[in-house]
């Protein structure tokens, strides 16, 4: 159904009219293995490199990849020491372990959060992210021998916001993707989920058999942590925030929100208020839980939680996180908020 005029479209930036949408197993399994054998045919026996970053479309790219061409793929992970707890090890676990990929792993922490040290400009915060993020990733290109192909987990929104951005339509933010890989790096590109929708990726990472929860996962931006953690960014209040962040994400799988609710968070500013904690002043920042529902992203409403949900979650943060002394629900939509704080 897609073989033949795989190599003509998949070469193409446009998705044409009578492409089928892929809603089942079956058509994602003929989607699969027309891309197996379009990928094949393209890199032969030459090597391909893809920075995995744990998303769900550079993890559908490279288990699509591994399929087709094994070990002939190279992954690089590069933990930038502003991913959500447990993900960069999820990460290792899947690829480097249960799929035998290819992996590097790099756990650049320490090179981020140096740079960003004292940087409390949102969008200076995201530039140095995005820059670093090529720096490592070119660095560890450049120790790999043989590589003539860049993969990459580009989806059919990313192609049709570029045509967006080409003709100069204005953005809030600069929604830097640590992804974007500079194009001096010169190898040929691998797409082959160009041009698919999102929901289509989710199948096609479901008939490969990546877990749900990974397929499925919510949205969750280029920088990370680092564009919640808001303000110049400390150690301690980051490790706060993903701990606060791993509570919030457990206790909304407890009462069945996290299929519901499009995408939720805490945030941690940089503010501290008086409270108390054993008899005594306990001084702490609060984590502030977003919550909302949107089909684009350009507007959001914000999603009821239960109160008993609310409660629960309150007093683990509360209890269990270190440096937290209050739990705060954000209830503004977008427009006036944007989805994240900075
Ligand atoms: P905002 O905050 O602009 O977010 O309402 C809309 C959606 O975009 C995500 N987002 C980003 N994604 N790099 C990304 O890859 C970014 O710098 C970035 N900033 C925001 C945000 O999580 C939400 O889903």
């Amino acid at each position: 159904m897609y073989a033949s005029r795989s190599r003509r479209i998949f070469m193409s930036n446009v998705r044409p009219e009578s492409m089928v949408r892929i809603t089942t197993p079956a058509l994602a399994q003929a989607f699969i293995e027309e891309q197996v054998a379009a990928v094949r045919a393209q890199v032969g026996d030459k090597k391909v490199l893809l920075a995995l970053s744990g998303g769900v479309d550079s993890s559908v790219v490279a288990a699509l990849l591994i399929k087709a061409i094994g070990k002939q793929l190279v992954c690089v992970h590069v933990n930038h020491g502003l991913m959500r707890k447990g993900e960069s090890e999820q990460v290792v676990d899947i690829f480097g372990k249960e799929l035998d990929a290819n992996l590097v792993y790099i756990d650049a922490t320490d090179r981020f959060l140096d740079l960003l040290a004292g940087v409390a400009e949102p969008e200076r915060k995201r530039k140095i992210i995005g820059a670093e993020f090529i720096n490592v990733f070119a660095e560890e290109a450049s120790k790999l021998e043989g590589i003539s192909f860049l993969a990459q987990g580009t989806i059919y929104p990313d192609i049709l916001e570029s045509i967006k951005a080409a003709e100069g339509k204005k953005a809030v933010k600069s929604h830097h993707n640590v992804g974007g890989l500079p194009e001096d790096l010169q190898f040929e590109l691998v797409e082959p989920i160009k041009l698919l929708f999102k929901d289509e990726v989710r199948v096609v990472g479901e008939a490969l058999g990546l877990p749900h929860k990974m397929v499925y996962r919510q949205p969750f931006p280029g920088p990370g942590l680092g564009v919640r953690c808001l303000g110049a960014i400390t150690r301690d209040r980051l490790h706060a925030l993903r701990e606060a962040d791993a509570i919030l994400r457990e206790e909304f799988d407890n009462a069945g929100l996290a299929e519901t609710v499009w995408q939720y968070f805490i945030a941690v500013p940089d503010i501290k208020s008086v409270g108390v904690k054993d008899d005594s002043r306990y001084e702490g920042w609060p984590a502030i839980i977003r919550a909302v529902n949107t089909k684009d992203a350009m507007t959001a409403t914000i999603e009821e939680i239960p109160y008993a949900v609310l409660h629960k979650i309150t007093a683990r943060i509360t209890n269990e996180v270190e440096g937290i002394n209050r739990v705060l629900y954000d209830l503004t939509p977008k427009p006036t908020g944007t989805i994240e704080w900075e």
